[in-house]
């Protein structure tokens, strides 16, 4: 039994990250998709809204055999990993760039719990260049976000505006 956590901001969640789910559920047996609690953040969703999202996207993508779950969690990554006893971390590297930061991240992380494994997954090239952080600024300025992410995703963002 294989369990890796996903961990990340999700905010919101785009098809860069399903993809990395997809990819990741054939090497583990379980993902839990983690949203880090970030109190100094001003966050566009809400950790309730972002997991509610997350939940609701999961079933729509092709999961095969594996179990993915969300959660949600605060403080240090390795000590969430291990309350879960999770063999691995998954991290999607778009480009080199991403690289360096995830690098230094998992190289911390190695040396804070050696048991546990970081594994960097590449999403299609399709979403080499999706990230939540251009996904809010284009909707901000009033862009489309077709394909960038779910569909849910992009009326959840339009209410969430409307509302505001
Ligand atoms: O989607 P993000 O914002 O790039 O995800 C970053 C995340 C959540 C993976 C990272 O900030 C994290 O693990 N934070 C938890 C605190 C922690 O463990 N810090 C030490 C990491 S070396």
């Amino acid at each position: 039994m294989r369990r890796a956590i996903y961990p990340g901001s999700f905010d919101p969640v785009t098809n860069g990250h399903l993809d990395i789910i997809e990819r990741g559920c054939k090497l583990f047996d379980e993902i839990i998709v983690s949203i880090l609690v970030h109190p100094e953040k001003q966050p566009f969703f809400t950790i309730e809204e972002r997991r509610g999202m997350l939940a609701e996207v999961l079933k729509q993508i092709d999961k095969g055999s594996c179990h993915v779950r969300v959660d949600s969690f605060q403080g240090l990554l390795v000590h969430y990993a291990l309350a879960q006893q999770a063999d691995a971390i998954v991290r999607g590297i778009r480009a080199i760039s991403d690289y360096e930061y995830e690098l230094q991240m998992a190289l911390m992380n190695r040396r804070l719990e050696p048991s546990i494994e970081t594994v960097f997954m590449m999403p299609a090239e399709t979403y080499s260049y999706v990230s939540s952080r251009l996904v809010k600024e284009v909707f901000q300025l009033g862009g489309r976000l077709q394909g960038l992410v779910p569909s849910i995703v992009e009326e959840r963002m339009k209410e969430k505006v409307s509302n505001a």
